[in-house]
């Protein structure tokens, strides 16, 4: 089975769309790759849906890098992208280069960054330092305060300007997708055809080259918010919810585990 490259994910424009999801451990990443997922993002929602923080920009390095080494253990097929946390180049961004190399030694492709003051600083540096790059403009939760909160983002001309003037410095600096976040359709299809590079929409309209959504909400398993763009495929919630509610049923009524389900041996064990 091929690994695939960034060179297969920049062709897949205007050809074919490319699927993402969001992992955090080993075992659902291996699902996500024998399915044929095109790229698995260790995402900085890690925080809120899988250590139940209120805010992405509260994860730690150290707990980034432990998930990404545990979904790269589980991949053979797909791209894996770790998503850079603030802390690690947000705080302090002459930092980056160095943060982002453990995560490529933990066994990501790429880094993804979020749009910010000195985005432009940190993507020329680590492409300097030959780390792929994709970028993330629209919403971005690790800044959400300077943005008025959890909104749909380039709804005026202004703000819809200033979003294609960011899309394109990320393709000049050389970045090789751009997520968009939480913006309007028409925006979306627009960056898209201004662009050489793919696009990747969450909640951006389908006329971007891919789609991304965070895996605890396409299985429903993420019920603090659901966004107007989530679409829950299965209910996993219920489904681990009943099974745990049989398995507290038969211990209780001592039906697990069964004779088969236990060890024997050729003694009976008296007092
Ligand atoms: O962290 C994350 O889950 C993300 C996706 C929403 C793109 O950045």
């Amino acid at each position: 089975m091929d690994k695939t490259k960034i060179s297969d994910i920049l062709k897949k424009k205007d050809k074919e769309k490319i699927t993402m999801l969001t992992c955090y451990d080993y075992s659902f990443a291996k699902i996500l790759d024998e399915a044929g997922v095109d790229i698995i993002l260790v995402g900085d929602s890690l925080a809120n849906v899988v250590l139940g923080m209120s805010e992405t920009r509260k994860v730690s390095f150290g707990e980034m890098l432990n998930h990404t080494r545990a979904v790269a253990m589980g991949v053979e097929r797909a791209l894996v992208v770790a998503d850079m946390p603030y802390v690690s180049y947000q705080k302090d961004p002459k930092e980056c280069a160095y943060y982002a190399k453990k995560f490529i030694e933990a066994g990501a492709q790429a880094v993804k960054v979020e749009w910010f003051r000195d985005c432009a600083y940190v993507v020329k540096r680590l492409i300097k330092n030959k780390i792929p790059v994709m970028g993330h403009i629209g919403l971005t939760p690790q800044t959400v305060h300077l943005l008025g909160g959890y909104k749909v983002q380039g709804k005026d001309e202004e703000s819809a300007l200033n979003l294609i003037k960011q899309a394109k410095t990320l393709q000049d600096l050389g970045v090789f997708s751009i997520v968009l976040e939480c913006i309007p359709y028409q925006l979306a299809s627009l960056i898209t055809e201004k662009l050489k590079i793919p696009t990747i929409g969450i909640g951006a309209g389908n006329k971007c080259d891919g789609q991304v959504l965070v895996l605890y909400d396409l299985l429903g398993l993420y019920k603090k918010i659901k966004p107007k763009f989530v679409r829950v495929y299965k209910d996993f919630y219920c489904e681990i919810k009943n099974t745990t509610l049989e398995f507290i049923k038969d211990v209780k009524k001592r039906k697990f585990p069964s004779r088969k389900e236990s060890f024997s041996c050729s003694k009976e064990f008296s007092r």
